[in-house]
């Protein structure tokens, strides 16, 4: 056993996986062969989920098929709206929507549920796909007493979810957009969520058990609940005085030694993150039709140039995702759980890897405390 203890787990290589690698001499993220970013501009999430799931880009009659399943499964089971009601009302959107996967799994066949095979798995991966933005809108809508709407697949995958959570179709410039965010966050290799995921998986856990154990990683400020922080900082510094207050911003919260949420990131860290690259030219587009949006892109470019300066560290895909997911206006609470819904493609097709060639994932701790205690004398354990 080595005894080579890596903090963070940090540049181990734990997986094989044909899913996805960041290649970073070519600043490319590889998807099943593709650049992500290509398919980003040029196809549509759907059929990113359908790659990742399903292993290959869908022709189009494979498009036209999978697209009608989602939008046939979109709907939420009877009784989920009423248990989300039931929250209590301080429930985050986050953990309204990891237990609302949860609830789900209880409106699965048993036998299904408890089906090891990869055909099972699949079947039950594409449910949660096509019902996670439902769930994630539905959530929002009954912790704050909102009529819940029911998914309009007319409008598509991306089309669907921002109507439940706004109500109304989003202008087609806005939804080409959160289109092009869903498959950004839909696969990135072995983020701290996947990997959990994976663990998860490899216990033979049924897909919804392992969808729970990302979604309950994916929170953390340090992984995707950064663009909900991104999002606050920008209102924040919009409402110090916007432009000008955005450097004093980020040099007072570095001189106290605190992080800048939507920087740096684990392999790029003094790199670009492409994704981010993509999506700063996404904020052009708002910049030029809103005044309001063109001061918040000002004060996006100033805080990149700081952080540049002070830390030599770039933005991550979530500093422009938590500001344009601001500027359709998504309440900041749902930018994780939007966040979530997007990766669920990418946990699928690394819960179907780790399920067809599985084996338990149980590293080694190397102990450091002491080995030789014992109960003092007459100790009687308490009686609870
Ligand atoms: N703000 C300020 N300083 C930073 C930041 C940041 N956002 N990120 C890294 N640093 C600094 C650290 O202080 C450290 O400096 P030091 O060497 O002088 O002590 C150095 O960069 C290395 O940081 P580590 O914490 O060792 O790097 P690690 O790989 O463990 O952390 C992480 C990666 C968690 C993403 C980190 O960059 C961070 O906290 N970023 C902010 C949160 C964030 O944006 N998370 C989203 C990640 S991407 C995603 O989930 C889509």
């Amino acid at each position: 056993m080595s005894e080579d203890v890596r903090p963070g787990l940090q540049d181990v290589v734990v997986a094989r996986t044909e899913v996805a690698t960041l290649d970073l001499e070519r600043e490319r993220i590889v998807v099943r062969g593709y650049d992500l970013l290509e398919l980003a501009r040029t196809v549509r999430y759907p059929d990113v989920a359908h790659l990742l799931l399903r292993g290959h880009l869908p022709s189009p009659e494979e498009q036209a098929a999978f697209c009608a399943r989602l939008g046939d499964l979109a709907g939420l089971p009877d009784g989920v709206v009423d248990v989300l009601r039931r929250l209590p009302a301080g429930t985050a959107p986050m953990d309204a929507l990891r237990t609302g996967i949860s609830l789900l799994a209880g409106f699965e066949d048993p036998g299904v549920l408890e089906d090891p095979s990869v055909e099972a798995a699949e079947a039950m991966l594409l449910r949660i796909l096509a019902r996670a933005p439902a769930l994630t809108a539905a959530a929002y809508r009954a912790l704050h007493g909102e009529p819940v709407l029911e998914p309009n697949p007319g409008l598509g995958f991306a089309g669907s979810f921002l109507w439940m959570i706004h109500g109304r179709p989003p202008a087609p410039e806005v939804e080409r957009v959160f289109d092009r965010i869903l498959t950004c966050y839909s696969e990135h290799e072995l983020a701290a969520s996947t990997f959990a995921a994976r663990v998860a998986s490899s216990t033979l856990a049924d897909p919804y058990a392992a969808v729970v154990a990302a979604a309950a990683t994916l929170k953390g400020p340090l992984h995707g609940g950064a663009n909900e922080e991104a999002a606050r900082m920008f209102v924040r510094i919009r409402m110090a005085g916007g432009e000008a207050a955005a450097e004093p911003y980020v040099l007072e919260r570095l001189a106290r030694g605190e992080r800048i949420a939507g920087f740096g990131h684990r392999v790029y860290m003094r790199r670009p993150d492409p994704r981010a690259v993509l999506l700063r030219e996404d904020l052009d587009g708002f910049a030029e039709r809103d005044p309001d949006a063109a001061v918040l892109v000002r004060c996006y470019d100033r805080v990149v140039e700081t952080m540049a300066r002070e830390k030599g560290l770039h933005p991550n895909a979530d500093l422009p995702i938590g500001l344009l997911l601001h500027l359709m206006g998504i309440p900041v609470g749902l930018m994780t759980p939007i966040f979530l819904c997007a990766r669920i493609a990418g946990f699928g097709a690394h819960v179907l890897e780790q399920r067809a060639d599985n084996r338990l994932i149980r590293p080694r701790a190397r102990y450091e405390g002491p080995t030789d205690l014992r109960p003092p004398e007459g100790f009687t354990p308490p009686r609870c």
